[in-house]
């Protein structure tokens, strides 16, 4: 059976969600998105979501051993033998090298690294004009992706809300913390011969086209 071990990488808003909604879909893998487990844990009230709140709405990084505790604990679930999208993690060198001991545990290794590149000009305009749905968490954009009816999901009717982090202020914070973060880590995967570069300025399912280009390869 083949598997795909695959990393999706991009700064805030260069379209991880929207490319994983897609992916997933194709490739019949879990979606794994760190963001997402933080803001259902909050949410949900629990000691992870206490934890992770404050950094979260300063737009701060999580710290390590708290992220790479709750990947640890989802990569070793059954669904993910087949392989697994991890969205937004790693996203620091030392929870990179983590990963790669979490995977060589289990007899495996990460086959690519997709990053998403995007000028960080076009980002600020994408994150707030973010919507989400409610129900099933479909990502949308009031200009460049928006429902066919206002602040309804097209896929489950559920109802569109604002993420807490996607104002000015928190915006600028993210995109200084994850663009120092990223330089790091892409040398690491670049060393590795595992990093494809996407172009993430182009049209939503342009962007999904050059990918699966890329992953048709390993299939
Ligand atoms: P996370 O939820 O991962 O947020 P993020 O990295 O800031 O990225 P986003 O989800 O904002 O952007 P995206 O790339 O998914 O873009 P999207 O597809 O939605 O993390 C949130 C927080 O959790 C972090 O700040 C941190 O505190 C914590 N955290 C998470 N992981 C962590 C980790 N590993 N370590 C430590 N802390 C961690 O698209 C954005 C918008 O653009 C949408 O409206 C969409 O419709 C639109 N759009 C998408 N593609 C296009 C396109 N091609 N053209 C035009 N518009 C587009
Ligand atoms: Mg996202």
């Amino acid at each position: 059976m083949i598997s795909l071990n695959l990393v999706l990488m991009g700064l805030p808003g260069a379209g991880k969600g929207t490319q994983a909604e897609r992916i997933v879909e194709k490739y019949h893998i879990p979606h794994i998105s760190t963001g997402d487990m933080f803001r259902a844990a909050m949410a949900n009230g629990t000691d992870l979501g206490k934890k992770a709140k404050e950094f979260m709405d300063a737009g701060a990084l999580v710290p390590d051993e708290v992220t790479i505790g709750i990947v640890r604990e989802r990569l070793a679930e059954k669904d993910c033998e087949k392989g697994f999208l991890l969205d937004g993690f790693p996203r620091t060198v030392p929870q990179a090298e983590a990963l790669d001991e979490i995977l060589k545990d289990q007899g495996r290794s990460i086959e690519f690294v997709l990053n998403i590149n995007v000028d960080k000009e076009q980002l600020m305009a994408r994150l707030t004009g973010r919507r989400i749905c409610k129900s099933c968490g479909s990502t949308y954009h009031l200009i460049f992706n928006p429902p066919s009816k206002e602040n309804v999901c097209n896929r489950c009717g559920g109802e569109l809300y604002q993420r807490a982090d996607d104002n000015e202020e928190t915006v600028l914070n993210r995109l200084n913390v994850n663009i120092n973060q990223s330089v790091p880590l892409l040398t690491f995967f670049e060393e590795k011969g595992i990093l494809r570069n996407v172009n993430g300025q182009q049209a939503i399912e342009k962007v999904f086209e050059d990918i699966t280009k890329l992953l048709d390869q390993l299939t």
